[in-house]
This record gives C-alpha cells, sequence and structure tokens, in this order.
C-alpha cells in the first residue's frame, strides 16, 4: 500500500452521477461469484451506513463554529448522500435479477438504526451519544479512505470487474479520498480525545467485519445462480482473490487496523488528492454528470 502525504484539499461537491445497470451480469467480478459478493457484502452495507452517516453529521452541525470545517461537513453530506442512492441503485437492479437482498438490508437497517440511532437522551448525556457517533463516523472513515486508496490502485481490478460496477466503485472511492479528512477534523474540532476515538475503532472494526462477512455468506445462500454445492466459501476462493488484487491482503488490511491507533494519526497519510481528483476527471458518470 502506498501511503502518500498529501495535503491538498478540493472544495467538496456532490456530482449528479447515474448508471444504467441494464444487462448487467449476476457476477460481475470476473464471472467469480466469491469476489462478486465480497464486493455486493460491502455494497449492501454502504447505504444504510452512509445515511446513518448523513444523520449524524446533519445533527453535528450546529455544534461547528469553525466555518472552514462547517463547509467541509456540509460538502462531506452531500457525497456521502449521492453515494448511498448511487449503491441503492445496483442493489435494487440485483434485487430485480433474482438476487434476494432485501431481507439483508432490513438486519442492516435494524442495526443502524435501533443500535446507533437516536435516543431518548437529553442535555449532556445527548451530547455525549452524538461525540460517540461522530467518533464512530470517523473510525469507518478511516476504513473508506484506505479502501479508496487501494481501490483507485487496485490493478487486479482493471480487467476484472464490469466497467460500470468499476465507475461506481472509483467515482464512491475518489471521493472517499477527497474528503478523506472531513470527519477526523470533526471529531478533532468537536472533541478529539484519544481513547475516545480508540474506543470507536474496537467497535467500530469489528462490527464492519462481522456485517461483511454475514452479508457474503448470505449472499451465497441465497444466490439464484449459484448450484447448492458452490455455496460455501471456500479459503481456496479468498486465497486466489487475494492473489490475483481483487481484494486487500490479511496484512494490508491489519496494516490499517493499527494505523488508527497512533496517537499521530493523520487521514492524509492514506491516498492522493491529485489522484483521486485525476480519477474524478476521467469517470465517466461524473463526466456525464458534468454536463
Ligand atoms: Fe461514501
Ligand atoms: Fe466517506
Amino acid at each position: 500500500m502506498t501511503l502518500i502525504n498529501d495535503t491538498d484539499k478540493v472544495a467538496l461537491s456532490a456530482r449528479n452521477v447515474s448508471w444504467d445497470w441494464t444487462g448487467l451480469p449476476m457476477h460481475y467480478v470476473d464471472g467469480n461469484p466469491f469476489a462478486t459478493h465480497y464486493c455486493n457484502g460491502m455494497n449492501m452495507l454502504l447505504p444504510e451506513g452512509e445515511v446513518f452517516f448523513v444523520d449524524v453529521f446533519s445533527k453535528a452541525l450546529p455544534l461547528i463554529v469553525d466555518e472552514a470545517v462547517r463547509e467541509d461537513v456540509i460538502g462531506f453530506i452531500g457525497q456521502e448522500a449521492t453515494h448511498s442512492s448511487s449503491h441503492q441503485s445496483l442493489l435494487d437492479h440485483l434485487q430485480q435479477q433474482g438476487l434476494r437482498v432485501e431481507p439483508y438490508l432490513d438486519q442492516v437497517r435494524w442495526f443502524f438504526r435501533q443500535l446507533f440511532g437516536d435516543r431518548n437522551f437529553t442535555g449532556r448525556r445527548k451530547q455525549a451519544w452524538l461525540l460517540e457517533r461522530v467518533a464512530i463516523v470517523a473510525a469507518l472513515e478511516h476504513f473508506t479512505s484506505y479502501l479508496g486508496n487501494w481501490g483507485l490502485n487496485a490493478r487486479g481490478w482493471d480487467h476484472t470487474i464490469e466497467p460500470r460496477v468499476l465507475d461506481l466503485f472509483r467515482w464512491h472511492l475518489a471521493e472517499e479520498v477527497e474528503h478523506r479528512h472531513v470527519a477526523y477534523e470533526l471529531y478533532t474540532h468537536l472533541d478529539g480525545r484519544y481513547w475516545r476515538r480508540v474506543r470507536a475503532w474496537f467497535l467500530a472494526a469489528p462490527t464492519l467485519a462481522i456485517l461483511w462477512i454475514r452479508g457474503i455468506r448470505y449472499l451465497m445462500s441465497v444466490d439464484p445462480e449459484l448450484a447448492d454445492h458452490d455455496r460455501r466459501i471456500r479459503f481456496r476462493d479468498v486465497r486466489s482473490a487475494w492473489r490475483r488484487g481483487l481484494m486487500p491482503s490479511p496484512a494490508s488490511l491489519a496494516a490499517m487496523f493499527v494505523e488508527y491507533l497512533r496517537p499521530s494519526y493523520h487521514p492524509s497519510r492514506y491516498g492522493s488528492t491529485s489522484q483521486a481528483v485525476a480519477y474524478l476527471a476521467s469517470s465517466p458518470a461524473a463526466r456525464a454528470a458534468a454536463h
């Protein structure tokens, strides 16, 4: 993984992108069911997860006293809302093709709304719960900025993922790199305590991993194009996907996990704003949205 210290920031704005999924094959990653559902596992977490990000950051807006932070947070909210609806459009298509994503999406919805939603708190407890959730968003954004940098540089994706899906992923990941500093800086602005940040990471990272793995297993179990003997996740399929560069390696994920524990952590260490902006200038969907 390349760590590039590129602290350049750009004004954040949502791009009005869309994709027509007509004719998309069920196994859009090189005809490979496991690699496809690995991607779909994240696809299923994003729409609801990003609604959660938008909700928390909208509630944090009145607490912000720095104009630059406020502007970034408003740009962040616009981008995450568009990410959410774009991934939902792919999920809607897959559901129409017979992949029953809705039962799992219901679980994800319950998770974010019941567990991480508003509670009947008032006063200081209400504020503390909001800060806790800002810390959780910042922790999850550490993961998305890591994935953004990884995905923009994943040469294994170049000729294996169906071009429209690849553009959806890379457009999203480029915007993750573009706004990677926002959640961390909002957290630093509102609270910034190391232990709260680390506690949020110890909560967010395993939860994300469990939900993602459960999602992959669920999709393998309901995939209408898979024979029953192909529904298990086999270690050799996972290893082959790592080796082909279709997903991050365990060593890279472990390094990413440890990185967030550094007291001197800053998200600018992950990824390059200029690389993200260059991708967005060439993305078919972002270009179409600009005209
Ligand atoms: Fe996003
Ligand atoms: Fe993000």
